[in-house]
């Protein structure tokens, strides 16, 4: 059964909230999803998800993607998997995005996927461990290899009798890749170009209100390094770790930015006006006069959040850029003009962009705890962020902070910020990562401890085992609860969740399983557990009662 957008209003206020106001947020759109299909649910069929109980997970160190009752999943689609006789699915994939091509047909549509960075041992025969000094032994068809590997695929995909399937060699499947040329939105050059060669290291990413995909450049130094200054703002390059300058002379410059993605034509751009720094994810919210706001944290120790307002309708270049300062509630602009302490140092606004992190610490902004994913609450407007840790601080479990705007203003340039949930044994979860509020307002959370420290006796990490993924419900006697609901793959992190418009499939990645592997020939995990017993990163389907129960029932429990 097929509800269109009124429809679905109605339903909604026939059924359950009667005179409860439909918050606007999410009759408009989050980052969770571009449109709002649910299906009727007949009265044995509502008592039959109000029924099912929501089991909480032990923490698990199995070689599997294991998920509590009431959850199924099924593979969408694997690294190496063909999208069409000329290109395959990349590696490492991370941040998802669905959207429907017709939107009264939430089963059938566009996935964006992005595909972060390689591990060469899998994907260029590579072994990093083989050398003492290992970039001295790439090769240019190694590179060439991870190049394709990373940046995105644009997949037609098809529900059919519960099952999402690639619609293989759909004109719409496209990759891009770290060759893709892409154009700089922006009035000025960057390093002499306006269009740059390539996108990579892209982690978690968005969805614009028209539509259209970001996926965000975050540790971008690992591919051609970084230009860093000295006290007296002289520039020297710093080297990547997998040595693509070595082959490419591509300047650090033209990386670190969020990166647009049309996802009928595949044309990209990247927005400069953004800031460039290790992009997270970008997540933005439509004013009534069309103008947006658009959230971006910078994943990296001390570091800061950001949040740009257009001056223009559907604007992601026209608008001012400002960092938070926490402890005072404050949006500071990195406006060169208005900002003294900024024309001293830099030369023109668009030096102040590209090196951002140096201007945000100039102002005076915040330094926090790795700041990863930021969501918008659709019932209240608050604003969620992952604080994944700082080890450099001593903080191993990281937090999630809560923003509230001024007057719940997505423009006001005055703020609160308090801890909405910490990590630890307490709360059962530790460095919280990718966000995503279900239909019914629920969260949902990922974690990502690192391979190298999971599951270690000596660590602080022990407790928790794999990573897994939690629901924090919304409703009901569990409400504020965190419960662990999937546990990953051995050295795995679930990443990317996002929720079909129907509510009824919870696409998640399952990013680099096996990834503290030595030899090929005794990897640490062997999932999906494909032929080959080589660990493959992959989109799954998560389907089942528990995904209907959240974002159908919760909605009417409250
Ligand atoms: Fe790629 Fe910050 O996670
Ligand atoms: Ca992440
Ligand atoms: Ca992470």
């Amino acid at each position: 059964m097929k509800y269109n957008r009124r429809q679905f209003i109605s339903f909604l206020g026939k059924a359950s909230l009667g005179s409860v106001l439909i918050p606007p947020y999410l009759i408009s759109f989050g980052n969770s999803n571009p449109s709002v299909l649910l299906e009727k649910k007949s009265a044995d069929q509502l008592k039959e998800l109000k029924d099912l109980r929501v089991l909480n997970l032990l923490a698990s160190d199995k070689d599997d993607l294991v998920l509590t009752k009431g959850l199924d999943y099924h593979t969408v689609i694997k690294w190496g998997d063909k999208i069409s006789d000329r290109d395959y699915f990349g590696f490492n994939n991370d941040f998802i995005c669905f959207i429907p091509l017709e939107d009264d047909n939430p089963k059938d549509g566009l996935l964006w996927v992005n595909h972060e960075y390689v591990n060469p041992l899998f994907v260029s025969d590579f072994n990093f461990n083989d050398y003492e000094n290992p970039l001295q032994h790439r090769t240019k068809k190694q590179v060439d290899k991870e190049m394709y590997n990373v940046g995105g695929s644009i997949v037609r995909i098809r529900e059919e009798n519960g099952r999402w399937q690639v619609v293989k060699n759909d004109p719409h499947n496209r990759r891009i890749t770290a060759k893709t040329p892409i154009r700089l939105n922006w009035d000025s050059s960057i390093k002499g170009q306006t269009t740059v060669i390539g996108t990579h290291s892209n982690c978690s990413g968005g969805i614009t209100p028209w539509k259209t995909f970001l996926t965000c450049e975050e540790n971008y130094d690992n591919f051609y390094g970084e230009t860093v200054y000295d006290e007296k703002n002289m520039p020297t390059h710093v080297p990547s770790r997998y040595g693509w300058e070595n082959f490419y002379n591509h300047p650090p410059e033209h990386y670190g930015w969020v990166v647009e993605v049309d996802p009928k034509t595949g044309n990209a751009q990247k927005h400069i006006a953004l800031g460039r720094f290790a992009h997270e994810c970008c997540t933005l919210h439509e004013l009534k006069d069309k103008r947006v706001v658009a959230y971006t944290g910078d994943d990296t120790n001390n570091e800061h959040i950001y949040k740009f307002i257009s001056s223009k309708p559907h604007s992601l270049k026209d608008g001012t850029l400002y960092v938070a300062d926490i402890e005072n509630g404050k949006w500071l602009a990195l406006d060169w003009e208005s900002q003294p302490v900024l024309r001293n140092k830099f030369k023109d606004q668009t030096e102040v962009l590209i090196r951002a992190r140096e201007a945000a610490k100039l102002l005076g902004a915040t330094e926090l705890n790795r700041p990863e994913d930021i969501e918008i609450d659709p019932i209240t407007g608050n604003i969620f962020v992952s604080l994944t840790n700082n080890y450099s601080k001593k903080d191993f479990f990281g937090s999630i902070l809560k923003i509230e705007e001024d007057q719940g203003a997505f423009d006001a340039l005055t703020f609160k910020a308090t801890t909405f949930k910490a990590g630890g044994e307490k709360n059962g979860f530790a460095c919280p990562d990718n966000l995503a509020f279900d239909l019914a307002g629920n969260l949902w959370m990922t974690s990502d401890m690192s391979g190298s420290a999971m599951n270690k006796a000596d660590g602080p990490y022990m407790p928790f085992k794999n990573n897994s993924l939690f629901v924090i419900p919304r409703h009901g006697k569990d409400a504020g609860r965190v419960i662990r609901v999937a546990s990953a793959p051995v050295d795995a992190e679930l990443t990317g969740p996002w929720f079909s418009p129907d509510g009824k499939t919870l696409f998640l990645s399952v990013q680099h399983p096996g990834e503290q592997t030595k030899d090929l020939n005794h990897p640490t995990s062997k999932w999906p557990f494909d032929r080959d017993n080589i660990p493959k990163p992959a989109v799954v389907a998560i389907t089942g009662k528990l995904i209907e129960k959240f974002n159908h029932l919760n909605r009417i429990e409250k």
